[in-house]
């Protein structure tokens, strides 16, 4: 028996219903996920096929003719002979697997001697130099599918652009019990690379802890999303999340509770770094934040000695901030910042520190310009980039340091100066914040967050003043004062991390909301069988 996948290239414009072959199908043919649009061809708004359902939407998508891909149990999966490419041709395989019923074994290619890929077949092939810097080629022609990119991270997403192409079912882990269904991939080239180098979200681990495992879960709906950044805000007023070896009252006191007043938690260094292996897995890097020299109480509470008054205060488990702050001018204060940047720093194999900086109430312009001068120096010499909120661009920033946008009334000119800038304006890309007046969870300071809100703006339009080249992407934080738990996480994250990965992935001519709102509503079948608490927003079509 063979599970037929090919498809017409109509298919890529029409509902699938109507791509059905015209023989009796063996099953059902699959639901369409989502309605007509116009031609398939380019990138061009008016032209896209909406009912391909991908998000991010790719740079560029041409719909093929003749025959798409057609899985069977004589397919392979032939792969370039390099540990990367063979472990991502092993996950294309499961997915195959799951998405068909038939699990195609992987084969190495014979360099020199056969790069033929049989009908039926697929290849997941690293070609240094030809594509853009984690970009990938999906090429669905001839009863084939190739995938073909210049570095694994391109292959990687390559993969979640097929596991999107694929039927939702797939990612039921059952699947394999049940009989095998068609799976269609209709015909098409995709050429695709991210807009932006940083497509991030962060975590707030610090007002209520998440475990390890929660962790990955978060990571795992990055991955889906091409998203490549995970910033963990590691402590806090309420709570330090991180060992620290030389310093093991932070947690043992300072992790010991959370917003509310529950057990909290921390990672110990090897779980930190079970965390920072798995998102690598996933071509994530992991981006470190320990707040300071404000949202400290956690630290402040675990040793008197860092408080100028020698009195160590109570644990917090409220919301308030701007209340705490480092001893500034203290010499000892420095030698702390540094154990804990060096312990972080070893066990951190990216490139970033982010050391907070925001919402100091406490301290004197002057003095805070100092802290910030000097933990850059810290940071430094530690081997990392500093990275801050957008406070510390009053300080003088090293070249490599980077700005993190939160504030919608930022100063324009600091920013403007900044070395490089991360954009997660509070406005539309806080994840913490309602979608609407009903939403049960989250806060409103920065107002309420539809998904429009969330999706519908520019990056290039947040800070015109500063050169595009500083602009190093986007990044949507999720604060927990409100959210205990993952599933309260998702309700709050998705489907807007969605909207903020399309945004950091997808070029800007290429986005429309009215599009964009049915291909997230393709997501939900898919979404449902992971599980995920999404909030089924009213304006999305859920399908
Ligand atoms: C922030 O939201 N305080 C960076």
């Amino acid at each position: 028996m063979r599970m037929r996948v090919g498809r017409l290239a109509a298919c890529l414009t029409l509902a699938l219903a109507a791509c059905a072959p015209a023989a009796k199908p063996r099953v059902q043919p699959v639901t369409p996920p989502a309605v007509a649009a116009a031609p398939a061809t380019t990138t061009a708004p008016t032209a896209m096929p909406v009912s391909l359902g991908l998000v991010p939407w790719p740079r560029e998508l041409a719909a093929g003719t003749g025959p798409g891909l057609d899985v069977g149990p004589a397919s392979k999966i032939f792969v370039t002979n390099a540990p990367a490419a063979l472990r991502i041709a092993g996950d294309l395989a499961a997915l195959v697997a799951r998405s068909t019923g038939f699990r195609p074994p992987v084969t190495p290619f014979v360099p020199g001697v056969s790069e033929f890929v049989p009908p039926g077949s697929l290849s997941v092939t690293l070609v240094p130099g030809t594509t853009l810097p984690e970009g990938y080629q999906l090429i669905v022609e001839d009863s084939r599918l190739r995938l073909n990119a210049a570095a694994p991270a391109g292959l990687f997403y390559g993969l979640q652009t097929i596991r999107q192409l694929l039927p939702y079912w797939g990612e039921y882990d059952a699947i394999l019990f049940q009989r095998p269904r068609p799976a269609l991939i209709p015909p098409l080239t995709i050429r695709d690379a991210p807009r932006y180098e940083w497509r991030g979200a962060m975590l707030d681990v610090a007002r209520h802890f998440f475990t390890v495992d929660d962790v990955k879960r978060f990571v795992d709906l990055l991955a889906l999303h091409k998203m490549n950044r995970l910033h963990l805000h590691l402590a806090d007023d309420q709570g330090w999340r991180i060992e620290i070896k030389k310093w093991p009252d932070l947690t043992a006191k300072g992790g010991a509770t959370e917003v509310g007043g529950g057990a909290g938690g921390f990672y110990t260094q090897a779980q930190y770094s079970d965390i920072v292996a798995y998102a690598a897995e996933r071509f994530i890097t992991i981006v470190p934040e320990i707040d300071m020299p404000g949202h400290t109480n956690a630290a402040l509470s675990s040793y008197a000695e860092l408080n100028c008054s020698g009195q160590a205060p109570p644990v917090f488990t409220g919301t308030e901030v701007g209340f705490s702050a480092l001893c500034v001018g203290m010499d000892f204060t420095y030698l702390f910042i540094d154990d804990v940047v060096k312990e972080i720093a070893a066990i951190t194999p990216g490139p970033y520190f982010h050391m907070g900086g925001d919402e100091v109430k406490k301290l004197t312009p002057a003095q805070y310009r100092g802290f910030v001068e000097r933990v850059q120096t810290i940071v430094q010499a530690r081997g990392k980039q500093m990275i801050g909120w957008d406070e510390v661009a009053a300080a003088t920033l090293l070249p490599t340091s980077v700005v993190q946008h939160w504030r919608p009334d930022a100063a324009h000119g600091e920013l403007a100066r900044a070395p490089h800038l991360i954009l997660s304006p509070g406005n539309r890309t806080y994840l913490d914040m309602k979608y609407d007046d009903d939403t049960a969870l989250g806060l409103k300071w920065a107002g309420l967050i539809p998904v429009r809100t969330a999706y519908d703006w520019d990056p290039a339009a947040i800070v015109p003043e500063a050169p595009a080249a500083a602009v190093l992407g986007v990044e949507a934080p999720l604060w927990s004062e409100t959210i205990a738990n993952m599933r309260d996480a998702e309700f709050l994250a998705m489907p807007r991390l969605a909207a903020i990965a399309e945004v950091g992935w997808s070029p800007a001519a290429a986005r429309d909301w009215e599009r964009f709102r049915v291909r997230l509503g393709a997501q939900g079948p898919r979404w449902a069988a992971l599980g995920i608490n999404f909030y089924r927003a009213p304006d999305i079509p859920w399908k």
